[in-house]
């Protein structure tokens, strides 16, 4: 596999099952590092000590114009904690779970101490083996609608984690969401700086830069491809892409609003681990995703995304959901280079 890719090459035999702790969970990092964020930004770092792992988000990989309160970017690092904890237990540990354990560092946001040795559910095991699986998939879905059974385990994935997930069926929700969408990149789109910032993130040749989203999967294979991120910077291509969002939120089987009781930093770590519960669950289901979140970046349009959910509390994330064709995964940073006191990283 290309170096780019090398981080989705881990394999099971691998684990140092007789190594040191420390050891042990560097190996687990790997599983880690393999979860979602937002633009590809993995905006995480970690701190190994001889039995725990801390875990970081990364100011310096910051998104100010779409997420200016570091919210997504807490999520991403939930999402890579799920990863660890899945990974743990797989590897037969047990742990314990601290969040924000230290106030005086903001940026710091858990830490996993791994413990004794454990049984591994079956469950642990099909979400553990989902890791290297999951993808964003921005391709059009078959028009098979979620069967009960998946809905109600997609949304306990959810609920296990402190979090729900609504999700949204009937033609009346999912038009008002498409229309969301659609308003909120008319309005995203208008924002001069917002492109400039998408456009950092957008990459010509993923093989030569290790984050970042690669032009293919982002949908825009039509464009003038080498041209692509000076015409996101340079014109509002809003009413494009609103229609193309519109289109593809309306013909999905599924939109899914995953949402928290709160709007504080630990309602978004817990809301990162749920989506990465509900990301793999999908995964384990043959059902693949992709985020449609203009409506919950865009303020005022929030409170609209809830009331479509009937729901109390605040939505964090809007997904789509289906059956659709394989795609390849995206480049990811190596271990080493996410671990604090590797070169250039300190902790803040
Ligand atoms: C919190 C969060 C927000 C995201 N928002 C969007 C989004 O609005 N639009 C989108 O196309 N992808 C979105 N993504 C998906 C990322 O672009 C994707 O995870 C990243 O490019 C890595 O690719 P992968 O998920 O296939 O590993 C989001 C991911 C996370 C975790």
């Amino acid at each position: 596999m290309n170096a780019h890719l090398q981080a989705w090459d881990i394999a099971v035999e691998d684990f140092p099952a007789d190594g040191f702790a420390a050891d042990q969970l560097e190996f687990l990092l790997g599983y880690a590092i393999l979860a979602p964020s937002i633009h590809n930004t993995q905006p995480w770092l970690f701190r190994l000590h001889t039995t725990d792992v801390e875990v970081f988000a990364d100011p310096r990989r910051s998104l100010p114009v779409v997420d200016p309160y570091g919210r997504q970017r807490t999520l991403s690092c939930g999402a890579a904690l799920l990863n660890l904890r899945v990974a743990s237990e797989y590897f037969g540990h047990a742990y314990q779970l601290e969040t924000f354990p230290d106030p005086a560092q903001a940026h710091l946001l858990a830490r996993l101490h791994l413990g004794l040795r454990c049984e591994t559910g079956s469950e642990d095991v099909l979400l553990f083996q989902a890791i290297p699986e999951r993808r964003t998939s921005r391709e059009p879905f078959r028009p098979e609608p979620l069967s009960p059974e998946v809905s109600q385990a997609l949304e306990a994935a959810a609920e296990a984690e402190g979090a729900w997930l609504h999700l949204v069926r009937d033609d009346e929700g999912r038009n008002a969401l498409a229309d969301l969408v659609a308003e909120a990149d008319l309005l995203q789109w208008s924002d001069k700086q917002f492109r400039e910032e998408l456009a950092t993130w957008v990459r010509l040749n993923p093989e030569q830069q290790r984050d970042g989203i690669p032009l293919p999967q982002l949908g825009v294979r039509n464009w003038l491809t080498s041209m692509a991120p000076l015409l996101i910077r340079t014109f509002n291509r809003g009413a494009g892409q609103a229609a193309k969002d519109r289109e593809i939120a309306q013909y999905s089987p599924a939109l899914a609003v995953l949402g928290t009781a709160a709007d504080t930093p630990a309602a978004w770590l817990a809301a990162g681990q749920a989506l990465e519960h509900v990301l793999l669950r999908a995964r384990c289901e043959d059902l693949s995703a992709s985020f449609l979140n203009q409506p919950i970046e865009v303020f005022g349009l929030r409170d609209a995304v809830r009331a479509v959910t009937g729901r109390e509390g605040f939505p964090q994330v809007l997904l789509r959901l289906g059956r659709g064709p394989a795609v390849i995964p995206t480049p990811r940073r190596s271990v080493r280079e996410v671990l604090l006191h590797h070169q250039g990283n300190h902790a803040k």
